[in-house]
């Protein structure tokens, strides 16, 4: 069942945090509708505007709601990753979306504003909810690539203002993370201080509770790294992400979705460089498809559970049918 994103919100807030996790193909839909409905899940399904234009805006959405038919018990929204304004009004105006994300963070705030205002104007005459970015996150997003030092973690001040100003439904902060496999070197702790001050603020401001969402938050695990690299993958292996012990602290103070793309991405590299390594006179894609579908449900459960999301799924649909 599609639902909306605030749905999903209402029920994760404070408690836990919700898996938003970026398909690009029918192999991971598989998976991702196996792996939430084995943990009892809600979940989000992200669509950049990259996979849109890989996979067809079209294809991805009839594969969605073939996979709402064949996994009825699952319960998610579907969101824009990273929009762009007219990317943004394009999924507003299909009438699939459940929520899209507009993206403006590598403006002036001022300009951030104006365009995200614009953006939450026309997706509440819809009933969608909209998601802004203010700060900057490292790392390479869609086409933009904003090297380390051009990052900047989100001014808590700043943030109540922007939020005031563009009335926009949950914030993406730069609370330390960045998008990729190169997030860190060697271990690095979220900014819970950021986020503390945020939801503080947001409070003193005299505004309702804002979710948080995390970008770049994949843990690009070593040992993920080191079999890609055993079978022939060249992936720098002093790459670090995010700790998944901190998803839950993290979740208790107001991060309420958090997106996973890369982890997902090194599932696929593993699966298929190790099987072809080792079936070397193979040459047909439904064996390692297969082993990637399973593969991918699993990491998905797992996922769910360091974000306390597994187990959710029937407070999710009591809230829904309340
Ligand atoms: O933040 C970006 C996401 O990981 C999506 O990546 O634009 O390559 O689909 P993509
Ligand atoms: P990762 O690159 O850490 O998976 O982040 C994905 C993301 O933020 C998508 O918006
Ligand atoms: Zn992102």
């Amino acid at each position: 069942m599609i639902v909306t994103t605030a749905q999903l919100y209402k029920v994760a807030y404070g408690k836990f945090a919700v898996g938003a996790y970026n398909i690009n193909n029918m192999e991971q839909l598989l998976g991702l509708f196996g792996g939430n409905v084995q943990s009892r899940a809600p979940f989000i399904i992200q669509l950049s505007k990259g996979a849109r234009k890989y996979a067809d805006k079209r294809m991805l959405e009839a594969m969605i709601r073939t996979a709402e038919q064949i996994f009825p018990e699952a319960i998610f929204a579907v969101h824009l990753d990273h929009g762009d304004e007219e990317t943004c009004y394009d999924c507003i105006d299909s009438g699939f979306y459940s929520s899209v994300m507009i993206d403006a963070s590598h403006e002036g705030f001022d300009e951030n504003v104006a365009i995200t205002k614009r953006v939450v104007d026309r997706a509440h005459t819809k009933g969608i909810s909209v998601e802004a970015e203010l700060g900057m996150l490292g790392g390479v997003e869609e086409d933009i690539k904003v090297d380390e030092k051009h990052a900047c973690l989100t001014n808590p001040v700043e943030a109540v203002e922007f939020i005031k100003q563009t009335g926009c439904d949950s914030l993406a902060a730069a609370i330390g993370t960045s998008h990729g496999a190169y997030k860190f070197k060697g271990q690095q702790s979220l900014h819970f201080e950021v986020i503390e001050q945020i939801r503080d603020n947001v409070k003193a401001g005299g505004l309702p509770p804002v979710p948080i969402v995390m970008h770049g938050s994949s843990s690009v695990p070593i040992s993920e790294v080191e079999r890609i690299n055993a079978a022939g993958g060249k992936l720098d292996p002093s790459a670090r992400g995010v700790n998944e012990e901190e998803y839950l602290p993290a979740a208790k103070l107001g991060v309420t979705k958090v997106n996973i793309d890369t982890d997902g991405r090194l599932v696929w590299t593993r699966v298929h460089r190790e099987y072809f390594r080792d079936h070397p006179a193979e040459f047909d894609f439904r064996p390692p498809g297969k082993i990637f579908v399973q593969e991918y449900a699993n990491f998905i459960a797992h996922k769910n559970e360091k974000l306390g999301s597994a187990g959710q799924l029937d407070a999710v649909r009591a809230s829904v049918a309340s």
